[in-house]
């Protein structure tokens, strides 16, 4: 949530901070604002709203240059978005300007403090408390620093006396030449350039002017200067920074020809779906193999429960791999909203696996579950896309997503990508118990398919768009299936809720009897995944109910299977394939179907409201 970005150098940063703005505006969209830091003073330019029809069409007005400055793009916490809480914020003296993602959990005890000292503040936000501390402290060690700069003492004095979460950028009017970031609970990186560094929340912010990024730990202070940066620890460790290399370029923070994003990373799946499998796969031995668990096979082998905290799609993938896991290899498998997970005593016995998921490696929820585990003494492996985040530097071994950078709010390929290498380590935790080579190797064989059958489903985005445009006015859906469709069903009815804004639910098919059934009428359509499979049957009964009480029905089902057509309003068909594979087929329908009733509805796919991309607040 809320992303930040900062530039130092020789060229104007008002570009650079606002297309870097643009980039990371899927984390917070509710304000943007910059601060130009030249000829001996701040220019500050801030407004309400998407950059779009906010900052971007202040900036020609009332234009800002300067070779150093800090931008932000905002989700508030504190504060109602309004011009006066958008970032950045000045300190009292207003030599001190900072922008700031996380939350200052002491604030309002610091903000009556220096009312009571005669401070004056311009907004609601925790941030500005902020400032103003960093300014007091820049007023006492503006002389005398030392070896540290005098900005990066102030700074690290006041964060001593901060309580919560932060990655902030700060910038001083005596100090063009410096910039300075911190950061605790909220990712940060160093993008370094030719004689130019880069302050960002995130890669895509700097990957069009650099591939070279130091990511910081929690506790550093990072020095920037334009031909150099340091980083200090404020905790007992001295500061380790490493420089790496990122594995995407900048087309892939981009559009191209897609409408969104959205759209985009649902049509890239039979690629990313293809590298999560890549080099994954020994056909000949019917075992999938991982460079990165840091675990032997005695050590696979001795795991005697999993429990897989994770959030909102993660954890519908976490949920597949439960049937996954029990199905496999028998091992009994507990999937936790990582929200309740952090706060609960549950009974984790010796040989548990803690297996975290999820796709920015930064929510703040799952990194505390991972952070408890360890704690207590458990391994924690990591279900992750973005590489070098704080949940896949933290876990002790993981399984990397390679599925590029997913900028929709709303997660799609990320989660295809989640049930593929569950699927792989579900079979590979089977293998080295009881199942056999000849078994894995027909379901390697039909997960390497699933690309090319994925590409079939996308083929069919026309007629899912005017099907999508018959319902689009309806305003409650259900998502049904049964098994390994039942996750699918909860991850529709989430994708439609959080980008059109209609009230969904996904059930388990047969559970609808059991009380949701009294809302079925004939304006209430439920989208039925019903694939050919060991449920079909009895998921048919469940559908007949649904029809009996004059519910419309959208199926979505295997090829072939014409008897279904008869019974319901509208049928989308997906290839066959084993049945725990059938939820990478079956979900594309439901993405595709959310995502054009989305747009029917004219509501904005990229930034549906209230939400951010990746959620690093509690
Ligand atoms: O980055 P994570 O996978 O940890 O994120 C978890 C959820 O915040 C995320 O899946 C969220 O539910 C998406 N908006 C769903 O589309």
């Amino acid at each position: 949530m809320c992303g930040i970005v900062g530039y130092i150098g020789k060229r104007d940063a008002t570009p650079i901070l606002l297309e870097g703005l643009r980039r990371l505006e899927y984390r917070g969209y509710d304000s943007a604002g910059i601060a130009l830091n030249g000829d001996g003073r701040f220019q500050i330019r801030k407004k309400k709203g998407k950059i779009d029809e906010g900052l971007a069409r202040l900036l020609p007005e009332n234009p800002a240059h300067g070779n150093s400055g800090i931008g932000h793009t905002r989700w508030a916490t504190h504060g109602p978005p309004s011009d006066e809480n958008s970032h950045p914020h000045l300190d009292q003296s207003g030599r001190i300007v900072v922008v700031h993602n996380g939350v200052i959990e002491n604030f309002d005890r610091l903000k009556q403090r220096m009312l009571r000292d005669g401070h004056t503040f311009h907004s609601a936000t925790d941030t500005e408390v902020l400032a103003h501390l960093i300014g007091e402290h820049y007023m006492k060690v503006k002389a005398k620093s030392g070896d540290l700069h005098p900005l990066t003492l102030a700074v690290m004095n006041a964060l001593r006396e901060v309580i919560g979460t932060y990655g902030i950028g700060v910038l001083s009017v005596d100090y063009p030449d410096v910039m300075v970031g911190a950061r605790r609970g909220s990712p940060l990186l160093v993008g370094v350039g030719e004689g130019e560094h880069f302050l960002a929340s995130d890669a895509s912010a700097v990957v069009a002017h650099t591939r070279q990024v130091a990511y910081l730990n929690d506790y550093d202070v990072a020095t920037i200067e334009s031909g150099r940066f340091d980083v200090t620890s404020l905790g007992s460790d001295t500061a380790k920074v490493q420089i790496s290399q990122l594995e995407f370029g900048a087309e892939a923070a981009e559009k191209g020809d897609f409408a969104h994003f959205m759209l985009k990373e649902i049509f890239e799946q039979p690629r990313t779906v293809q590298n999560a499998l890549r080099g994954r796969i020994d056909l000949e031995e019917g075992m999938p193999k991982f460079g990165g668990l840091n675990m032997t096979t005695a050590e696979l082998r001795e795991v005697d429960q999993i429990v897989i905290p994770a959030c909102g799609t993660s954890w519908h993938a976490a949920l597949l791999g439960e049937y996954l896991f029990e199905e496999f290899a028998h091992i009994p498998t507990e999937v936790e909203y990582a929200s309740e997970f952090r706060y609960r005593n549950s009974p984790i016995e010796k040989h548990t696996l803690v297996l975290v998921i999820t796709q920015s490696g930064e929510t703040a929820d799952t990194l505390a579950g991972l952070r408890e585990s360890r704690r207590r003494g458990h391994k924690v492996l990591a279900i992750c896309n973005v590489v070098g985040s704080t949940i896949a530097r933290e876990a002790d071994g993981g399984i990397y997503l390679h599925a590029g950078p997913e900028i929709g709010v709303a997660s799609t390929k990320a989660f295809t990508s989640q049930v593929s290498v569950l699927a792989l380590f579900a079979l590979l935790m089977g293998r080295i118990r009881m199942l056999s080579s000849s078994k894995g190797a027909q379901f390697l064989r039909a997960l390497e398919a699933a690309p090319q059958q994925i590409e079939k489903v996308l083929e069919q985005n026309d007629a899912i768009r005017r099907i999508a445009q018959k319902y689009a006015q309806c305003e409650d859906f259900f998502f049904l299936g049964r098994q390994y469709n039942f996750p699918v069903s909860l991850e529709g009815a989430l994708k439609l809720k959080e980008i059109s804004y209609i009230h969904a639910e996904g059930y388990p098919a047969a559970e609808m009897k059991h009380g949701p059934i009294a809302m079925i009428d004939e304006k209430t359509p439920s989208v039925f995944v019903i694939p050919s499979d060991g449920m079909y049957e009895k998921s048919f009964s469940n559908l007949e109910e649904i029809k009996a009480r004059k519910g419309p029905v959208i199926a979505i089902a295997t090829e072939g299977n014409t008897r279904i057509k008869d019974r319901v309003d509208d049928v989308i068909y997906v290839p066959s394939t084993l049945e725990p594979i059938s939820p990478l087929l079956t979900v594309i329908p439901l993405q595709l179907l959310a995502y054009h009733i989305a747009v029917a509805r004219g509501c904005d796919v990229d930034k549906p409201r209230n939400l951010a991309k990746s959620v690093t607040v509690e």
